[in-house]
């Protein structure tokens, strides 16, 4: 068998088209444009990538972007500052603080200074807590992909054994609370795995919708799934053979029922879902 592949890229298309007019929308109720401010410190080439990206991506369907660069030796209290600004700036509707920080600077303040409504990462401590207690204001960006592609694909998960690789604070382990929880795109049993977990391809092999995000060039192997599973593979890892999934993918797809392909698989959709968030919170702060 062939696994079915799943097209994050043209579900990332169809999403930002269905945007673009509601933004539309928004910007005629509310005569104020939706707009996204980023902030990046330092000059890491892969943050620099992601955050191109991410504008273009808000060009694209309408949204404004600001964009503040600061210093990787920036101290903790000018981008504290630089966020409390932010925070006032009627004109900004979604701060985003783009990861990984300089050593020198505490990540978790930081992210604790962003006004909970403005934070489309939905990384602040009051959105964590409201998402485990299934009132979520923002879902963050790479969990609400995995969710929104299986949901869109037609894959069911209530019921479903959903085994999720990587208990990262980013993917992992906000996805086992969202899949777990009561109602549409929840009602699933998940197991999370770590670094941790004794005889892994026992447990990956009661899956019916893999899971994998523990940034490992194609760590999956074909052994380590349930043929006919529902394979998702969030890693992005830059290799020498070019950019690969945490899932060794032209071995697995043989056993798989259906999987995600890297690049073109979550990747597309987690921007997609960082401009839904943003117009979402503008909707709110315009109220
Ligand atoms: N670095 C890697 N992933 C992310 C993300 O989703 N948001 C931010 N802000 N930084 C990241």
């Amino acid at each position: 068998m062939t696994a079915q592949i799943l097209d994050g890229k043209q579900l990332a298309q169809q999403i930002r088209s269905e945007l673009a007019e509601e933004i539309v929308e928004f910007i005629q109720n509310n005569g104020v444009v939706p707009c996204l401010a980023a902030v990046l410190v330092g000059d890491d080439p892969a943050s620099e990538v992601y955050v191109r990206n991410k504008r273009r991506a808000c060009e694209a369907v309408g949204i404004d972007s600001q964009l503040h660069r600061l210093d990787a030796s920036v101290p903790s209290e000018e981008l504290l500052k630089l966020v409390a600004k932010l925070n006032k700036d009627q004109a900004v509707h979604g701060i985003l603080v783009q990861l990984p920080l300089p050593r020198q600077i505490d990540s978790s303040r930081v992210l604790i200074a962003i006004n909970p409504a403005k934070d489309v990462d939905a990384f602040h401590p009051e959105n964590v807590g409201r998402l485990v207690q299934g009132r979520p204001r923002f879902l963050p960006c790479t969990p609400q992909s995995v969710q929104q592609l299986l949901v869109r694909s037609g894959i069911e998960i209530a019921g479903r054994h959903v085994v999720i690789l990587g208990r990262s604070d980013i993917v992992g382990r906000p996805l086992s609370i969202m899949l777990s929880q009561r109602g549409p795109g929840g009602d699933a049993t998940v197991t999370l795995c770590h670094s941790r977990t004794p005889d892994l391809a026992a447990v990956t092999r009661t899956a019916d919708i893999l899971v994998v995000a523990i940034g490992r060039p194609k760590f999956v192997s074909a052994d380590m799934v349930k043929p006919g599973a529902v394979v998702v593979d969030v890693g992005i890892n830059r290799t020498d053979d070019g950019v690969v999934g945490d899932v060794d993918f032209d071995a697995v797809r043989e056993v798989a029922g259906a999987i995600t392909p890297v690049p073109g698989g979550i990747g597309p959709l987690t921007i997609a879902m960082l401009l839904k968030n943003t117009l979402s919170a503008a909707e709110s702060l315009e109220k």
